[in-house]
């Protein structure tokens, strides 16, 4: 009797350890622009604990950051006469990647309000290139959804960075 109590309260803090984690991420996915994809990401998180959603936030966004740059650099090795409109994605990027790999420096020196400074920094020119060029081997600009991306990164590195830190 008094195991099967134990079974029963150990599954209940269980839930509602689980509920309240995915309530928190809800609160923060709710005031992105891209709700799944901020939920795919922090589903990725090793605890649920602020500091480690805030972990695979800041370690994500310097990955998809450091792709996407690779990617557009090499997409304007032949643009030809696109070349201008590429040229700005490429230095956004080039922008991005370097905030986001100083975010994930900052985040590992547990200088988390910095984060935030450094995010709030970033101008929406940088985050919004101009897609308006075409990508060989695709009917959609891949761009439209790496800019959204990175602007769901941007937001969740504020949100998630002012509550660790608050
Ligand atoms: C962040 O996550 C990585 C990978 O899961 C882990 O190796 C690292 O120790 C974490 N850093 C902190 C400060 O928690
Ligand atoms: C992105 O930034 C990191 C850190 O500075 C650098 O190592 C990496 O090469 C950059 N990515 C590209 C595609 O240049
Ligand atoms: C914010 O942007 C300004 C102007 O671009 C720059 O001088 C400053 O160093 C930036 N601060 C941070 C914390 O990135």
């Amino acid at each position: 009797m008094y195991r099967i109590l134990l079974i029963f309260l150990a599954t209940l803090v269980c839930s509602v350890a689980e509920a309240n984690t995915q309530q928190t991420v809800n609160e923060i996915c709710k005031q992105t622009i891209d709700i799944k994809f901020c939920n795919g990401i922090l589903a990725k998180a090793t605890s649920p604990s602020l500091k480690d959603l805030l972990n695979v936030t800041v370690t994500e966004a310097q990955r998809i950051s450091d792709d996407t740059y690779f990617f557009i650099s090499t997409i304007l090795l032949n643009a030809g006469n696109q070349r201008p409109v590429v040229q700005k994605c490429v230095d956004a990027y080039a922008v991005l990647n370097s905030s986001f790999t100083d975010a994930l420096s900052l985040f590992n020196s547990g200088r988390y309000a910095e984060i935030i400074t450094l995010m709030v920094n970033i101008s929406s020119e940088d985050v919004i290139c101009e897609t308006d060029f075409n990508v060989p081997g695709y009917n959609i600009n891949p761009m439209i959804e790496k800019n959204r991306e990175t602007k769901v990164f941007v937001a969740m590195e504020k949100i998630i960075g002012h509550m660790v830190s608050s």
